[in-house]
């Protein structure tokens, strides 16, 4: 077992991990294949070679298990797809698995250009928008209308959008602090119980309305119903799939018009190609095949800036990884973006580069910014779709721009994020873009 460097009596290197996470991460990596540390007195395996990333994620994916960080998170909301154990996280993805079909998927784009539209229209020529919030509240409203699409829960959607915001920014710190924090009344967790109250609400009777009507609304909740789930299960599954679909989304997106901002040609053979395919109209789901020069903007931010930073799983049996063995019972995390950033697998790698993914990704099995094996994100047809959608709606008729002398800063939330992104937003016509 190779224990990382600067460990400090009792605290191990937690210290070095709280004070700069990607930068403490980063230096493992440097270490080996497999590198140890201690988070306080427990050990950590950091697993950083692409070909052990697959085992863990992939092909010795039965010997891996959630660690404590879900049970915690279990313990708050239930078991839904994305905190449960097997098998009951395996029974949950059968069923949720069409709703995220890349089919299904299509129709939903009508919805999410509708609703992107809706953001924009409200903007005014040479304003600034913090767009990395102004585009987390347009991912929500995404998320939660494909989830209810029926007017039936028009009134839903609005209230989930107000209400969620408190009961994710709490759900994050709960899963993290030990459960007497969550007991005492500060009035975060007073804002957070009373929203959470008020979401468990809104979705109970959105559910119940679905049910009385019995009709196939083809969005997420109607298959909910129509599935063996029980109210509250079908509640979980409605806050997974907002925690797992909406922050993630919102921050690649953030950072996809920051680049495309700061690399002008990219921007421009962008706009050349919307222009191309589009010829002026809003953009259908069958108009995402041919906009392949968007695709790789996406996918090109998706490996610079790789929101999911630490993958944790647990050993359930003695595993052998390398020259290391994995006890049982032992922690192991994989950090995506760190694997992204290793120059020996993506060289220049801070460099955004939208053509450099198609070439790399038939190189390597490397990239895998949705994770990979039976927890990859179920989402990724939505929020690939829902990215492209977004980028060719803004950009048809906008385009946002740094404010000058602000510097964007990358910091490490729950999410890998832009610390702030204001912009200044111009009509597409007014200057020679
Ligand atoms: C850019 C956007 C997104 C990124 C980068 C992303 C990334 C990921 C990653 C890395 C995982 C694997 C976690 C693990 O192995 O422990 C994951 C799982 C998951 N994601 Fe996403 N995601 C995105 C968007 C979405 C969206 C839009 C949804 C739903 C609407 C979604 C729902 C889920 C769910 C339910 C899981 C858990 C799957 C399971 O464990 O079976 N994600 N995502």
């Amino acid at each position: 077992m190779r224990v990382a460097a600067g460990r400090m009596p009792l605290l191990g290197h937690g210290p070095a991990m709280a004070r700069d996470p990607m930068r403490f991460l980063r230096r493992l990596r440097d270490q080996g294949d497999v590198v140890t540390c201690c988070l306080g007195t427990v050990p950590v395996h950091q697993i950083n070679s692409p070909e052990l990333i697959r085992r863990v994620l992939v092909t010795d994916a039965h010997r891996f298990g959630r660690n404590r960080i879900f049970a915690n998170a279990r313990q708050l909301f239930g078991d839904g797809l994305a905190t449960a154990d097997e098998p009951v996280r395996m029974r949950q993805r059968r069923i949720m698995q069409p709703a995220f079909h890349r089919d299904r998927t299509d129709a939903y784009v009508d919805i999410m250009r509708t609703e992107i539209q809706r953001f924009v229209d409200r903007w005014r020529a040479g304003e600034v928008v913090v767009l990395d919030r102004e585009v987390s509240r347009i991912t929500l409203a995404v998320t939660a209308k494909a989830l209810f699409r029926a007017d039936l829960g028009s009134a839903a959607v609005g209230e989930v959008c107000r209400s969620l915001g408190p009961v994710l920014d709490g759900i994050t710190k709960r899963a993290m602090l030990p459960a007497v924090y969550e007991r005492i009344p500060t009035p975060g967790n007073r804002r957070f119980d009373a929203a959470l109250r008020w979401f468990t609400t809104i979705v109970d009777d959105v559910t119940k309305a679905y049910r009385d009507s019995g009709a196939d609304h083809g969005d997420l909740l109607s298959m909910l119903v129509a599935s063996p789930m029980t109210d509250a299960e079908i509640r979980t599954q409605v806050l997974n799939i907002l925690m797992a679909g909406t922050d993630t989304t919102a921050i690649t997106l953030s950072w996809a018009f920051h680049e495309l901002a700061v690399n002008p040609p990219v921007r421009r053979r962008m706009l050349a190609e919307i222009d191309t395919v589009l010829g002026g109209r809003p953009v259908t789901a069958a108009d995402l095949p041919r906009l392949s020069y968007v695709d790789r903007v996406v996918a090109g931010t998706v490996r610079r800036h790789t929101p999911v930073w630490l993958l944790m799983r647990k050993a359930l049996e003695p595993v052998r990884l390398g020259d290391v063995t994995i006890d049982a019972g032992a922690q192991v995390m994989i950090s995506l973006p760190t694997l992204h950033r290793d120059p020996d697998l993506f060289p220049d790698p801070m460099r955004f580069d939208p053509d450099r993914p198609l070439d790399e990704q038939a190189r390597t099995s490397a990239l895998v910014p949705f994770g990979a094996g039976r927890h990859r994100c179920t989402g990724e047809a939505f929020a690939m779709a829902e990215m492209t959608t977004a980028l060719v709606t803004v950009s048809r008729n906008w385009v946002p721009n740094p404010v000058p002398g602000h510097r964007v800063r990358e910091v490490t939330r729950a999410f890998l994020r832009p610390d702030a992104l204001p912009m200044t937003v111009y009509r597409r016509n007014t200057r020679n873009w």
